[in-house]
């Protein structure tokens, strides 16, 4: 069932440069062998049950292929070779629009904002004036809100121009001003670069004309036996931090930063996510899902976690400029359906979500998150699949 637009051209570098200079869109950046080049596919994936259609973007490079919707700029799926070249789609998703729209989504790969992770109270005050948001889990805000928070709703989709073996689309979105609460016209874009390497490149930004909230992640879910394998219990991660964000009862941040030396929530040297994960298996988390305070960057991309497999030997690395990472161990998953008749069961699945700290907006000892006109928000993060 192929394909409603499908490019395979091929373009000297040199055109390829040109074409980027002029901001011209290119289907495929192809080098001269097939096996390396990069390509680009579009599909249509179904409709919201609005009726509107959800593409989705296939992109190419090397023995790598991911899959991005247009609903939620979500990435659906990540196919990869393990060691011994056995491949396998390492992320968490749904067959339709039908299973993202369900209340089985827990997020799956999706792009969150305008404001990731907790805002306590679900509430803020900024420039004089109060702002009271949707509270969607118990007394805060969960990523964004409901009905019109980013991973729900349809962003436009552009190929881009690149160079030999990266294939990328940007995915923009505008938020009109009042958007599930939020003040101020957000026009926000994340672009996905997909390198033959396995290098994933997610570089986000965004612009608004009164000052505003902004925190961007990407919400996916690994498991690198493969999505449906029934545990990331066997998982070593190496996470690169000295410290966290202590939560109160309901995972808001008091605002003060602690150890991880001497915790369980110290993987500064690489061990297994079940190894400890019983220690934080009682309130206020039921597993791993704690912010880390990364180590001061000074907005370069640096690598922040490491996470291997050994059965497959698959390794994913993470890079970021952010300051926070949060680190979630999959404890809601809840033995639901995914795709191609898969499980997903409880602690299936993990995610490592690059983001400033949660409620920042309320808590000035962490860094802003204000968004002022004139100003451009950017992030970039990086999955690395080897
Ligand atoms: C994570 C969050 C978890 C949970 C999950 C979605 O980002 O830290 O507490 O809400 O999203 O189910």
């Amino acid at each position: 069932m192929l394909t409603q637009s499908f490019h395979r051209l091929t373009f000297p570098a040199p055109i390829c440069w040109l074409a980027l200079g002029l901001g011209l869109a290119i289907s495929t950046i192809g080098a001269a062998s097939r096996s390396e080049a990069a390509e680009i596919e579009r599909r249509p994936f179904g409709k919201t049950r609005d009726g509107a259609p959800v593409d989705e973007y296939i992109l190419r490079s090397g023995s790598q292929e991911v899959r991005i919707l247009t609903l939620g700029a979500t990435l659906r799926a990540w196919t990869a070779p393990d060691k011994s070249g056995k491949m396998a789609d390492v992320l968490l998703g749904f067959d339709d629009v039908a299973g993202y729209e369900s209340a089985d989504n827990q997020y799956f790969g999706c792009t969150v904002g305008r404001v990731c992770n907790r805002i306590g109270g679900a509430r803020f005050d900024l420039e004089g004036k109060h702002y009271q948001l949707i509270n969607n889990d118990g007394p805060n805000q969960l990523h964004g809100g409901n009905g019109r928070a980013l991973c729900r709703v349809i962003w436009q989709a552009a190929e881009q121009a690149s160079i030999p073996d990266i294939a990328a689309v940007k995915f923009s979105y505008t938020s009109p001003a009042g958007e599930e609460g939020y003040p101020g016209e957000l026009k926000a874009s994340v672009t996905y670069a997909l390198a033959a390497d396995g290098k994933l490149t997610l570089t986000y930004s965004a612009i608004t004309d009164a000052a505003t909230p902004v925190n961007l992640t990407n919400h996916a879910y690994f498991n690198l036996a493969g999505a449906g394998a029934p545990t990331i219990l066997d998982h070593e991660l190496k996470l690169m931090a000295d410290q966290y964000t202590p939560v109160d009862s309901t995972l808001i941040p008091t605002g003060e930063l602690a150890a991880v030396a001497g915790t369980a929530l110290d993987f500064n040297a690489a061990t297994a996510i079940g190894a400890w994960i019983d220690q934080v298996s009682g309130p206020p988390t039921i597993g791993y899902d704690h912010n880390y305070a990364l180590r001061a960057t000074d907005g370069k991309v640096r690598q922040v976690a490491v996470v291997r497999h050994p059965g497959t030997g698959r390794v994913l690395e993470v890079h970021t400029d952010q300051p926070g990472l949060q680190f979630y161990s999959g404890n809601f998953l809840k033995d639901q359906p995914g795709k191609g008749g898969k499980t997903y069961a409880h602690r299936s699945a993990f995610c490592l979500e690059a983001q400033h700290f949660p409620n920042s907006v309320n808590e000035p000892r962490f860094p802003s998150i204000i968004l002022r006109p004139g100003e451009t928000y950017t992030q970039t993060t990086i999955y690395w699949l080897k």
